[in-house]
């Protein structure tokens, strides 16, 4: 009994362990208000953003070779920050922002800013779809897909790129985050959609792009 008590404490520690290590957050900072990429990156699993700031809560942080001046404001964010990299990021394994994205109108002149992102990373499917083939998701039996985020357009040259003229690459600034796929696959077992511009609408007219997505199958809630 003793022996069983200690095990089965052990496998309760060991579970707990495991999930904090699932969920543990990690912090990207990036300094200055000039166009400096801001890159989240999940080795494993997909971005889940927790919170974002643009502007400046701490003394210290990005401080270094700056007049007091520039770092006493500690109150200094930008509203819908959080949003925007949310938008941007979660669900995929990695993402770049701009801090030209988020930095206008300035939120404090004078102030030097960071941008600063605490994000984990979930564990789900990710799917990249070419244009013109079909994502297909599915779930076990009994369970449904449950779609974290989606994004039609082209972030990297190197994805969906054979056969194709470099024209039609090249522009790795094409994100339209989009809730169509939510929309069509949410609840359901198993789900097809075509990845075109005649379900997603063209965002940057001449790219050939891609679907990046994200899903999670789950025991459906009733009630
Ligand atoms: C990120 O997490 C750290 C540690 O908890 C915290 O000090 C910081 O304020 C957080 N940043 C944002 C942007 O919420």
């Amino acid at each position: 009994m003793l022996l069983f008590r200690l095990s089965s404490t052990m496998w309760l520690a060991a579970v707990c362990l495991f999930m904090a290590s699932a969920v543990s957050t990690e912090t990207v900072t990036t300094c200055g208000d000039a166009s400096i990429a801001h890159r989240l990156e999940c080795e494993d699993g997909v971005i889940s953003v927790q919170s974002a700031l643009y502007g400046r809560a701490n003394k210290v942080i990005c401080s270094e070779g700056r007049p007091p001046q520039q770092t006493s404001n500690t109150g200094c964010s930008q509203s819908g920050t959080r949003n925007f990299v949310k938008t941007r990021c979660n669900g995929k394994k990695m993402c770049e922002i701009s801090t030209n994205d988020v930095n206008s109108p300035d939120p404090c002149t004078g102030t030097y800013k960071y941008l600063q992102t605490n994000f984990t990373c979930l564990p789900a499917i990710h799917l990249i779809v070419c244009e013109n083939s079909y994502a297909h998701l599915y779930c076990d039996r009994g369970q449904v897909i449950s779609v974290f985020g989606a994004d039609y357009g082209r972030q990297d040259k190197a994805v969906c790129y054979a056969s194709r003229p470099p024209s039609q690459v090249e522009n790795v600034y094409c994100s339209n985050p989009t809730q169509i796929v939510a929309q069509s696959c949410d609840g359901k077992n198993s789900c097809s959609i075509r990845v075109s511009n005649s379900v997603f609408g063209d965002p940057c007219v001449g790219t050939y792009k891609y679907l990046q997505l994200s899903y999670v199958c789950e025991y459906p809630t009733f009630g």
